[in-house]
């Protein structure tokens, strides 16, 4: 199945990520990197989070988790519980010949995917001791999880503050399966999408290109 990948920006050291409903930074370099990794995917998200973006993330299948109905609207999917949002999240990603999709938070969301989750970008953002209402508060203990990658940015024109982005890999990780009547069940869902996704399942793995592609690209930035 596709990996869910989660990515997040705390600061350092409360591991606070958000205030009042918005991001507490402004971070352009790490925007840019959300942008880059995140484009053409599907993205899970909150219903608050959605709402403090203020628009469906362009290029991407935005998946929403409320309990109430969120208005239809184009890349926008609604779920209304996480085992929903995760069919859908590997449906759309077979169809789109996709090897990953990405947990874009908040608190409640990514708490609630986080033993699902394999691999995380976290950006820590030296902010030093601020107040906030939604943290992302997780330890990567070495017994379990390995810092694969990371770099330091200045605090700059672009950024608020210094950070660091490290990509964190599960040791062991979780292998999520499906079966193809999982999908069928409930293929009201999915409509007329049966032919596409016949073909892209076939589409063979391609992991390792895909971190090299997003580890240059962290490089380059
Ligand atoms: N720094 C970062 O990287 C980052 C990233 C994303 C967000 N944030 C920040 O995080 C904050 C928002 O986080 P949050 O935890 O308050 O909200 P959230 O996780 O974005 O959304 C919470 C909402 O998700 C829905 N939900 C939660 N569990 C559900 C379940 N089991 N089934 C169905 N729906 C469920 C509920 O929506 P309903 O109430 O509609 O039912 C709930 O109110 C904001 O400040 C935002 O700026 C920071």
């Amino acid at each position: 199945m596709p990996a869910a990948v989660s990515v997040v920006a705390r600061s350092y050291p409360d591991r606070i990520i958000g205030v009042e409903n918005r991001l507490p930074w402004h971070l352009g370099t790490d925007l840019k990197h959300f942008k880059e990794l995140t484009q053409g995917h599907v993205i899970i998200m909150g219903r608050k989070t959605f709402e403090s973006l203020g628009r469906p993330l362009p290029n991407r299948v935005n998946i929403v988790l409320s309990r109430d109905k969120v208005e239809d609207r184009p890349n926008v999917v609604w779920a209304n519980n996480p085992e929903t949002a995760l069919l859908l999240a590997d449906f759309h990603s077979i169809c789109k010949a996709n090897k990953q999709f990405f947990v874009i938070g908040g608190e409640n969301i990514y708490n609630l995917f986080q033993d699902v989750i394999n691999k995380i970008f976290v950006t820590e953002v030296n902010s030093g001791p601020i107040n906030g209402d939604a943290k992302f508060d997780f330890d990567f203990p070495n017994s379990e999880w390995y810092y694969k990658y990371e770099r330091e940015f200045p605090k700059s024109d672009k950024d608020d503050f210094s950070f660091r982005i490290s990509y964190i890999v599960r040791r062991k990780g979780e292998h999520r399966r499906r079966m193809i009547n999982e999908f069928r069940e409930r293929n009201k869902l999915f409509e007329g999408n049966w032919d596409q996704f016949a073909v892209e399942a076939a589409i063979s793995s391609q992991e390792k290109e895909i971190e090299q592609k997003q580890l240059s690209f962290l490089e380059s930035l």
